[in-house]
């Protein structure tokens, strides 16, 4: 059986800081913003909301766009690099707003957490799955039915609150938002995740960090860029590999939204039109952990995923980390 995406769902803040608005912040231009990155505007989380709140809001309108209720979800996972606090997770405190039964962890992984995150729940569904009762014991009596509950995946994050405000290279890219999916059970096995590749090299730290004991974010943005096209290839080509398919396959590519001549170096190297590829930086900027599930909602919503279409989700981040997964959308019953 396998796993697939039944619902998607975001949380994005109000408020709106356009390239017009960082003209009067820092010495910058509109001009240089959206040729050299893409971006127009992006989202400030307000006072009163977090991580956990954005988080919490995607998390239902995906149960929602489900049709399933807090009780029937079997795992939390959140992908989130601007948690609440050190400890205790984000993830206890999503699952306390929505009520959840169920057991609940943040996943880091910065910009690749989401896809880690759904690799992730879906491994442990498929475990849950295997162990049929009984399975590799003498005797099955007394055990109880194996459960097949949906997981929620959640990438939230509040980036605008860890980059200083006075640096023109970072302020300009990174913004606030929360995307989130449920995966269940597909109802064909050949429906669902059908690959993916899961990458780190954390002698890369120093590339893009918040350095201990400091509270803004530090990037060299030139080695991130360069090393984000190559990883983001390799990792894509490898997830097609193992799913038996060639660039040409591909329906949808849905890559982290951090900057749009990534993207574009990123789809002429694989070999994937600008027509099949989602982007939507330009109203949110790069918000990490939640791009990739931001920018799945919005091509379902759109009428870009409407069952049947081969998917490739590709991200990479602080670390490094990279993450690639192909999935056959799931038609809607
Ligand atoms: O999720 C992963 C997160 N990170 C990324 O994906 C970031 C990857 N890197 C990038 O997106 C790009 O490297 C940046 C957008 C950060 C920078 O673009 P770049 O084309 O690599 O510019 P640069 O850093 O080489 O800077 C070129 C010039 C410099 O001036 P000089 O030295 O040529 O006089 C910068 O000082 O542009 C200047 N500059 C700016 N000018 C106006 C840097 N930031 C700005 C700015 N406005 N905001």
């Amino acid at each position: 059986m396998g796993l697939t995406i039944t619902g998607l769902g975001t949380a994005i803040p109000e408020q709106r800081l356009t390239n017009a608005d960082l003209e009067r912040m820092v010495d910058t231009s509109d001009a240089w913003i959206v040729e050299r990155t893409g971006i127009r505007e992006r989202r400030v989380a307000a006072p009163d909301e977090t991580s956990a709140t954005l988080g919490t809001d995607a998390a239902a309108a995906a149960l929602k766009d489900a049709g399933l209720t807090p009780g029937d979800i079997g795992l939390l996972v959140v992908a989130t690099t601007t948690p609440v606090q050190l400890f205790p997770s984000t993830a206890v405190r999503i699952q306390d707003a929505l009520g959840l039964r169920c057991g609940a962890f943040d996943v880091m992984a910065a910009c690749s957490g989401f896809v880690y995150g759904l690799v992730t729940a879906a491994g442990m569904m498929t475990a849950e799955a295997g162990l049929a009762p009984g399975r590799g014991s003498a005797s099955s009596e007394g055990r109880a039915p194996v459960e097949r509950r949906p997981s929620l995946v959640v990438g939230t994050e509040t980036l605008t609150r860890v980059v200083d405000p006075t640096d023109r290279s970072t302020r300009i890219l990174f913004g606030d938002g929360a995307g989130a999916a449920v995966v269940d059970h597909s109802v064909e096995p050949d429906w669902g995740l059908l690959s993916w590749d899961l990458g780190a090299d954390g002698s890369l730290v120093s590339l893009l960090e918040v350095p201990p004991g400091e509270r803004w974010l530090r990037m060299e943005g030139k080695e991130v860029f360069r090393r984000a096209v190559r990883v983001v290839v390799e990792s894509s080509s490898v997830a097609l590999e193992k799913a038996g398919m060639k660039p040409d396959d591909v329906d949808l590519f849905v890559p982290h939204q951090a900057n749009v001549r990534i993207i574009d170096a990123v789809c002429s190297r694989i070999g994937i039109p600008s027509e099949r590829t989602v982007v939507n930086l330009d109203r949110y900027g790069n918000t990490s952990a939640a791009s990739i599930p931001l920018a799945l909602a919005e091509a379902a919503e759109d009428g870009r995923l409407t069952g049947g279409e081969v998917v490739l989700i590709s991200g990479f981040g602080a670390g490094m980390t990279w993450a690639s997964a192909v999935m056959r959308w799931e038609p809607r019953p």
